[in-house]
This record gives C-alpha cells, sequence and structure tokens, in this order.
C-alpha cells in the first residue's frame, strides 16, 4: 500500500466561495483557513509528516492591493494567534519563497520559521511568494560556477531542500493546472484535482483521495 509522507496542496476556490455566499472574494480567504485546520489535524492524525500549502504565488501580486493586504493580513492574524499551539504541537513551519512583504509580516514569518526550527513531528511549508520558476532559476544562480549540475545538485538547492517529493498534489477549485507549483518536485507526484472549492473541501473528501491514492499502481517507469 502506498503511504504518504508529504502532500501539497493548491488551495484554490476561495475568491469564488466568497462570491458565492457573500458577494466578498475576501470572506472565502476567511472561510478557508478552516479547511487549512482541518488539513493540519489530518496529517498529524495519519503521520503525513510534510504538508505543503499553495497560499500565495509569484502571480499573485497581479491581484488587487485590497485583496493582497486582506490575505496578508489575515496570515499575521493566524500566526500570532496560533503559533504558540503549533509550536507545543512539534510543528515546523516553513516558508517556501522569498519573504518579500512588510518588514512587520516577513518578521514575522522569520520568528515562526526559528521558533519551530527545531519541531519535528510535522512540518508545514507555507508556500508564499512561490513560484516554481523563481525557484528553479534560483537554485540555478546558486549552482552556476559548477562545471557540471547534477539532480542532486538542483534538489539541494531548491526551496525544498531536505524535504521528499510529494507523493499526492491535490488541487481543489475545478481547475486542471499547476500554476507554477512545484514543477521540478511534482515529476512523479500523484495528481488529484478536486471539484470542490477550498472552504468546501471536508474531511471525507480527504479520505477519498487517500483510499484512492493507496490503491495507486506507482510505476516510476517500470512495468
Ligand atoms: C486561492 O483562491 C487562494 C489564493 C490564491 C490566495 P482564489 O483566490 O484563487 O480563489 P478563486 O480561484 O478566485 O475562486
Ligand atoms: C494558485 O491559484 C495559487 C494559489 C492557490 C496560492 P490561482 O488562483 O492564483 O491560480 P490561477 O491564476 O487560476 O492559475
Ligand atoms: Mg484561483
Amino acid at each position: 500500500m502506498n503511504s504518504v509522507k508529504h502532500m501539497a496542496i493548491i488551495m484554490d476556490g476561495n475568491g469564488r466561495w466568497g462570491l458565492k455566499h457573500r458577494k466578498s472574494r475576501n470572506l472565502g480567504h476567511k472561510e478557508g483557513l478552516k479547511t487549512v485546520e482541518m488539513v493540519m489535524r489530518y496529517c498529524i492524525k495519519n503521520q503525513v509528516k510534510f504538508l505543503t500549502l499553495y497560499a500565495f504565488s509569484t502571480e499573485n501580486w497581479k491581484r488587487p492591493l485590497k485583496e493582497r493586504n486582506y490575505l496578508f493580513n489575515l496570515l499575521e492574524i493566524y500566526i500570532k494567534e496560533k503559533l504558540e499551539k503549533i509550536h507545543k504541537e512539534k510543528i515546523r513551519i516553513k516558508i517556501l519563497g522569498e519573504k518579500n512583504f512588510s518588514k512587520r509580516l516577513n518578521k514575522l514569518l522569520d520568528f515562526a520559521e526559528k521558533k519551530t526550527l527545531k519541531n519535528t513531528r510535522m512540518q508545514i511549508n507555507l508556500a508564499l511568494n512561490y513560484g516554481s520558476k523563481k525557484e528553479l532559476v534560483y537554485a540555478f544562480n546558486k549552482i552556476k560556477k559548477k562545471k557540471r549540475i547534477s539532480e542532486n545538485d538542483i534538489n539541494n538547492s531548491l526551496y525544498t531542500k531536505n524535504i521528499p517529493d510529494p507523493e499526492i498534489l491535490i488541487r481543489t477549485g475545478n481547475t486542471q493546472r499547476l500554476s507554477n507549483f512545484l514543477l521540478w518536485q511534482a515529476a512523479y507526484t500523484e495528481i488529484f484535482f478536486e471539484k470542490k472549492l477550498w472552504p468546501d473541501f471536508k474531511n471525507e473528501d480527504l479520505n477519498k483521495i487517500m483510499k484512492r491514492f493507496s490503491k495507486i499502481k506507482r510505476n516510476f517507469g517500470k512495468i
């Protein structure tokens, strides 16, 4: 049976959820936090060691300032509120992406990473200002002086250094694309496109995906 060490998620559909329920995209972002909590609990319970959440892409800067600020604010409040609890539960927080937000948020993110650095029960990777292409450029720049570049050199220069590739990638929100997420790391990942919007995504949906995953014959090129 396939086991899952690393689950990666493109949490999509918040805006549409908010518009549908109260004509406010931002309401959907807030509601989406409940799903984040649910998935975190699920991963702890099921010994999924790494959970990577795509929270803000390098392309999401193209959104209106108001929405961006709302998202960053939400993140700030959430971390301030939950960091102690997360730390007590021995969860490590790691940011994937360059921290180029407000000074205050950058500092808070650094603080959260440092505080939880030694926690080993589980690791949450928050992909923030994350873009796979940007990550690859960053990696190539780190190793450009080498005469010969190996796959390992690249693995060890990505933001995801020391993190195993995800076995599962889920995208909610009824859209079938990767939107610049983990292009290198997902070379052999099983991808699940989920129709439900992120705030509607529930424990039972995750169960169904895990069940489907456990039955997949993963070939990795073999027969
Ligand atoms: C995903 O939800 C969350 C972020 C990108 C921050 P969206 O905001 O993209 O929601 P839709 O796709 O517009 O419904
Ligand atoms: C992907 O969702 C990014 C995040 C979930 C953070 P988007 O809503 O930004 O993706 P596109 O633009 O529809 O591809
Ligand atoms: Mg979207």
